[in-house]
């Protein structure tokens, strides 16, 4: 996928230090990529999760002890259905994920050559599937006075590109769901936060390098001189999750290392 191992980081990951015993964790589309290291993370660091995912046969390679809900995020009855199955296992709901979102080849179109199909499917998964998961979750959420939202958006929420006219908007549409439910919810003890990754090295990043013809230097396009690591998207989920990010809400974290702050005019790094 254009991206050497050498350019990753010899960083020791997989170490948390947050103490989430006793909490209760809902992760979408936990079973590949930067969920599954949610979802990892939160197990590790001693939370009972709960994985739903469309993807049964990913699920399995999960963690034993991992709860899974097999379930499409774009139906709100599955969303409702996961929420409750967390709820009966584990008896509350602490922190939902809002992760699972696609970017099928075919949604790498201008505008004006986009399908109505892929724009509702993308819709259907990007965004009301995010709002049909926290919409259950609040309901429980406001019953125990407290939660934590963690939504899923992307670099691509402040800043675009060529073909990507899904993508990009419903993402930053990501962002304005963390600060709508952020501000709505505040005084009942929810948090609402986003996180907006770089490229992670992720199924999601190889196919969507293969979609628009591969050879991309991606890595030496972010200041930090390679792509991130599931993990620590993971790490910064954690963060925002744990009582020591309470006076957060509302708003969006870049985790991208530093993607954001590199103007388009600045000179490129050499290669
Ligand atoms: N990888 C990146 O570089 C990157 C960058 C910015 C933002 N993000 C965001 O991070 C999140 C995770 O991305 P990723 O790269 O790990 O994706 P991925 O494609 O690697 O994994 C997504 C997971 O979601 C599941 N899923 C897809 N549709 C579903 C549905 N309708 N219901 C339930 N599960 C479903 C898939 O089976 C898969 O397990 C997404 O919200 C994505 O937009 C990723």
């Amino acid at each position: 996928m254009g991206i050497s191992k050498k350019e990753m980081s010899s960083r020791p990951t997989g170490k948390v230090s947050y103490d989430n015993s006793g909490r209760v964790v809902l992760v979408s589309g936990g079973a590949g990529g930067i969920g599954q290291a949610i979802c990892e993370q939160f197990f590790r660091s001693g939370a009972s999760v709960v994985c739903m995912d469309v993807d049964e046969k990913a699920a399995s390679k999960l963690s034993k002890g991992i709860a899974f809900y097999p379930g499409d995020t774009s139906r709100e009855s599955c969303c409702r259905e996961a929420v409750d199955s967390a709820v009966e296992q584990f008896g509350a709901l602490d922190v939902l994920v809002n992760n699972a979102a696609i970017q099928p080849p075919d949604s790498y179109v201008p505008l004006h050559e986009l399908s109505q199909e892929t724009w509702n499917r993308m819709v259907a998964v990007n965004f009301s599937g995010y709002t049909f998961l926290a919409k259950h979750a609040v309901r429980q959420m406001k019953q125990q006075a407290s939660g934590v939202i963690v939504n899923l958006a992307s670099g691509q929420a402040h800043r675009t590109a060529r073909q990507v006219p899904c993508y990009g908007p419903i993402k930053a549409a990501n962002v304005l769901q963390t600060m709508q439910w952020g501000v709505e919810y505040a005084r009942e003890g929810i948090r609402v936060v986003s996180v907006s990754p770089g490229a992670i090295d992720t199924p999601l990043v190889a196919a969507s390098l293969e979609a628009q013809g591969g050879g991309q230097d991606l890595a030496n396009r972010h200041p930090l001189g390679r792509i991130g690591r599931p993990q620590e998207v993971a790490d910064a989920v954690l963060w925002l999750s744990s009582p020591a990010a309470s006076f957060i809400t509302g708003t969006d974290l870049q985790v991208d290392g530093g993607l954001g702050a590199f103007g388009a005019f600045a000179d490129p790094y050499p290669s």
